[in-house]
């Protein structure tokens, strides 16, 4: 310890005057405003970050891309106009995503809108099946004229809005039109407890009102018809 003491205080003291005249490190030139060393150390820096980038970048591409891919709009016959009534539904199959087989397909129970309900006439209704509590299929149970999710109790009216059980919002909606005589679906959306059009939302999420901006939906999901 008395050495370390002894060394310390041994090393002569320079002015900073004596510091700024010591002869310049080699390869040093006028005007020069960096270090060799310095270029060094940033050009590597750089490089190491480069390299960092190449691999994470596409990482993240891979796990965010598909939220804002947004597929093409696909519209699918599901039978001519006269397959279906305004007092009851008809249970329709068809693809929803392409190209994976059967996981692709959904099911949605369609009708003809009905002036009793307040619904615009001459316009088909296609309610999803998928329950809006944890998406287990539910069925319309002619009977009652409610569906009935078998997992939790969710029970919907006529219209796919919610009279109890869990669920947290109304059913879903699938978008539809007329071509040439056929009944088309297209777009799944939806509904408030209003049953007015939002964009789709995972089930589980509310909608309407304060719950639009906390449950923002996927940028992938089609505008409401
Ligand atoms: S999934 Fe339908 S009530 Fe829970």
């Amino acid at each position: 310890m008395a050495d370390d003491a002894d060394n310390i205080t041994n090393v002569p003291y320079r002015a900073p005057e004596q510091v700024r005249n010591e002869p310049p490190p080699p390869g040093y030139f006028e005007g020069e405003s960096m270090t060799r060393r310095k270029v060094f150390t940033i050009a590597a820096q750089g490089i190491g970050g480069l390299a960092g980038l190449a691999i994470v970048l596409p990482a993240v591409g891979f796990a965010v891309a598909p939220i804002f891919h947004r597929g093409k709009e696909r519209w699918e016959d599901i039978g001519p106009t006269s397959n279906f009534v305004e007092d009851t539904y008809r249970q329709v199959t068809f693809t929803e995503v392409p190209g994976i087989g059967d996981a692709g397909k959904t099911l949605a129970y369609v009708r003809k809108s009905s002036k009793e309900l307040g619904e615009e006439p001459g316009l088909y209704v296609a309610v999803s099946n998928r329950c809006a509590h944890l998406g287990c299929p539910v069925r319309f149970v002619e009977a009652a004229g409610n569906f009935i999710c078998p997992c939790h109790g969710g029970v919907y009216d006529f219209q796919g809005k919610r009279i109890g059980g869990p669920p947290v919002r109304p059913l879903d909606r699938f978008q539809t039109r007329v071509e040439k005589g056929q009944v088309q679906v297209g777009p799944r959306y939806s509904v408030t407890s209003q049953l007015k059009p939002v964009r789709a939302r995972d089930p589980g999420e509310f909608t309407g009102g304060i719950w639009e901006y906390l449950y923002p939906p996927r940028p992938s999901t089609f505008p409401p018809p």
